[in-house]
Formats: structure tokens, sequence, C-alpha cells
């Protein structure tokens, strides 16, 4: 038995050495395919300041004609021309100057979703500053003060300006994030509303209907583009930085059953990683995460979009669609690293003692039959503001009754979800799925103001489910 042993050792080191002559370079070794994200690529604002760690640049939001589908033009709000707008990335802690100006036909803002910025470049008319008029111009400053995938769009008239094409991402990049991860791809998911001739649809299709479903658009784009392609080595990996910009739409992504190793999403890592088959994206959140090419040398295939539920006849006569071409070059393929599991430490928010809340997101109809939606039954227009304070922690209880699921989204502060069964993170906007309730822990920390919350498709926050908090000093 023990010779036996000794001898099945040496033949195990014996094949080991024999296979390493033939081994795979692992992914660490080698470089993603050459031009593998040229079709994907977003513009980079130009840096106008010479200091490393101030980015100062020039947003202008302006209607470009653009060819979205072939052969048509279609005029598109954009943010300098390009769609999205430019990719505005930074390190943790660098301080961030925007000169915007505002050449559309109507009034505008920016907001920057998720990031925790002070209460006066919130950017939300009426609440933290004056709308930014047609023909003028606004300057923000602020400190990224959290790594993470983050993006700004306007906070005014927001459901048909985010759906004519105003939105960039927005990433803050922590300089000691794992190499392991592999090379940085940002995708930026939208969809259009499109007629035959590239024109836009009206903002309000389909009336108090469109109101009461959320408009998506028919044209599915991914940076931009109606499928580009992203060229991949089998093996070597990718770090998906993915934003869903949609006004309405929910996504679920998948690409033939292939493991996605989560990182986490809205403010930066999650405390470890987390392997799934297929990634449910709601409209404003961002997920992380780690693809590994698995095809063979020389093959093509499609990222899918596939019909998600989220209420009544969203899925109903709806097939899954090619969103993105993932073509895997002619080249050896590598070993992937392992990935590791812990990433970060998300400690509980301490809740003992917390005030607790009831947010009830409600659906109605008026006497002539129009939608309104609101939170605890009241349209936004007529809400009073939730009083709180700096310093103090808070437990919502989110309650979805109503036939549809709403993403909802929390700006100026991370909450946490309770509920064991999620991998701890920070979160801005999370999805109250049909008849359901989640709750919600989160500390006010040391930024009062008039901070908003709502519904983030679009079209019902415009009908009326949106609130605002005062956390006052
Ligand atoms: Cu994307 Cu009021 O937010
Ligand atoms: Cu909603």
């Amino acid at each position: 038995m023990k010779s036996f042993r000794l001898i099945s050792f040496c033949m195990a080191s014996l094949c080991l050495a024999a296979t390493s002559a033939f081994a795979q370079q692992t992914a660490m070794e080698v470089s993603q395919p050459e031009g593998w994200d040229d079709d994907l690529a977003l513009a980079i604002p130009e840096d106008l300041n010479p200091d490393p760690n101030i980015l100062e640049i020039e947003l202008e939001a302006v209607i470009r004609e653009m060819e979205i589908i072939p052969g048509k033009m279609t005029p598109v709000w954009t943010y300098n021309g390009v769609l999205p707008g430019p990719l505005i990335k930074a390190k943790v802690g660098d301080r961030v100057i925007v000169h915007f100006r505002n050449s559309l036909p109507e009034s505008t803002s920016i907001h920057w979703h998720g990031l925790r910025v002070p209460n006066d470049q919130d950017g939300v008319p009426g609440f933290t500053m004056d709308p930014i008029l047609s023909g003028s111009e606004f300057t923000y400053d602020f400190v990224m003060p959290d790594a993470g995938t983050y993006w700004y769009h306007p906070h005014v008239n927001s459901a048909a300006q985010v759906g004519w094409g105003l939105y960039g991402p927005l990433i803050v990049e922590d300089p000691n994030d794992p190499e392991e991860f592999g090379d940085d791809l940002v995708l930026v998911l939208s969809d259009m509303s499109l007629d035959e001739e590239g024109n836009m649809l009206p903002a309000d299709i389909g009336g108090s209907f469109g109101d009461l479903f959320g408009r998506e658009g028919g044209v599915l784009l991914v940076n931009g583009k109606v499928k580009p392609t992203l060229k991949v080595r089998k093996g070597k990996q990718q770090r998906w930085r993915v934003i869903n910009a949609a006004r309405t739409r929910y996504y679920t992504l998948r690409y033939r059953r292939s493991p996605l190793v989560m990182l986490g999403g809205d403010g930066g890592l999650a405390e470890r990683t987390e392997t799934v088959d297929e990634i449910k994206i709601v409209p404003s959140e961002r997920v992380d995460f780690v693809f590994t090419p698995p095809d063979d040398p020389g093959t093509e295939g499609f990222l899918r979009w596939y019909p998600t539920d989220r209420g009544y006849g969203s899925t109903f006569n709806r097939f899954a669609e090619d969103m993105m071409g993932i073509v895997t070059v002619d080249e050896p393929a590598v070993t992937p690293v392992a990935i590791r599991q812990q990433l970060r430490e998300i400690p509980p928010i301490d809740i003992t003692g917390a005030v607790e809340r009831d947010i009830n997101l409600t659906i109605a109809f008026d006497r002539d039959d129009n939608v309104v939606m609101g939170i605890n039954g009241i349209h936004h227009e007529h809400a009073m503001p939730i009083e709180s304070r700096v310093g103090q922690t808070e437990v919502w209880t989110v309650r979805n009754d109503t036939d549809f699921a709403h993403p909802f989204h929390l700006h100026g502060y991370f909450f946490q979800v309770l509920d064991e069964n999620r991998v701890p993170q920070w979160k801005d906007t999370v999805d109250i799925p049909v008849h359901s309730e989640l709750k919600l822990a989160v500390r006010f920390d040391d930024r009062p103001g008039v901070w908003m919350y709502h519904c983030h498709i679009l079209d019902h926050a415009e009908v009326g489910m949106m609130g605002h908090l005062r956390v006052s000093p």
C-alpha cells in the first residue's frame, strides 16, 4: 500500500511536469485582443487642470443629429455631442470640476446619481438649485468620496430628457483594486423610442397607459450603439461595469449561461463575490462583475436581453433580444485567474434605536382616469418632506402593493438592504418587486439638505412617485 502511494505520487508529479510544458498561459500574462473594446469606446473629456488630483472638464448639453438606425438621422439629446455622454473617470478623493453649459431648448440640470456629494451639488432644481436655463451655465465642484460605478443625468423633465439620450457614465477608481478583476469595460445600457425614419417618438406616447406601464424604447443600445461588437480571448477576464440608464426598461443579461462573478455595484465592491449565471439590473442600478469568455477561439455569440417580469404584462409576448456581439478571437485560450472571495468588509449599520418609517409606493386614478402615483398616496408635488437630522439612523420599510415593480432610489446616501440572503453591499437603488416589501437601513452623515427618493422608472417619478427628505444639521 505504502509503495503504491509513493508510486502514484511520483506519477502525479511526473504528469504535472509533463503538462506544464504545454501549459496555457494565465490570464495575467496576456493582454486583451487588439482593439477589443474599440466598438464600445466612450468619449473621454479633456482634463483642463494640470493637478493630478483634480479633474476639470467641460460638458455641454446639446442636440446632435446621429445615425442610430442605419441610414436615418436622429436628433439626439447629448452631452458633448456623444451618446452616451463622456466617461468621467477619477480616483477616490479626487476633486471634480464640471463647467456645464445648457445648449438645449429647455431647462435642465445634472444629477450625479449615487455620488455622496454635498446637497448643493445634487442637481435637483426646486430643491437644491435653480434650473439651469436654456443658454446658461453652471459649475459643479465636488470631491469623489467613494470608489464605484456611477452615472449622471438630468433631474428636469427627466423621463423625456433621459429617454432622448442625456446620460453618461462616471467611474471612481480605487487604485488598490486587485489586478485579477481584469480590464475595465464600462457598458451603458439604454433604449430609445424611434419611428422608422429615426425620429424620436413623443415623450408622452401612450398617454396614461404609457405612464402606468412605463415607456420602454424599441431600440436597444449598448454605449449608444445598436449591437456593437466586443472582442474577447477565451479565458481572459474582463471587469464589466454595467449601468442601466434606461428610463423604464429592466434588463436580465446572460451569456450562454456562462458563470459571472459578481463584485458589487452601486456603492463599490460588495463584501464578497457571488457567482451567478444571469444578472438582473433595474433602472439606474449598476452591477460590476467579472466576465470570463467561455467560447472556443473563432466563435461568435451575443450577449442577450431577456424579458424580465416587472409586473402586469411586462413579459407577455416578448422574447430574448441580441444586445452585443461577442467575438472570441482566434488566439490561444488562457487559464483564468482565481478571483478572491472576500472583497472588503461592510459592517452592518447599527439599527438599535433607529427611527422607523413606512414608505408605500402607490398608484391611483383620478376622476379623468389619469394615473396618479405617489408615496403613501401623495403625489410628490403635494408631499411634505420627511424630517430627519444628521447622525440619525433610520429603517425604511418600502412596500409595494401595486401590480408593477418599482426600482427605489434614494439620493445622497447609501443604504443597506436588511435581508440575510443578500451579500452585504452599499446600495442607492433596489428593486421592490410586485406585492412585496423590503427594509432598508440608512444613516444620514454630515451633509444636511433636502434629498429626493423616488421610483427610477422615470415615467413613474414624473407622475408623482417621488418624495423628499429634509436632513437638518
Ligand atoms: Cu438617478 Cu433622482 O435619480
Ligand atoms: Cu415605479
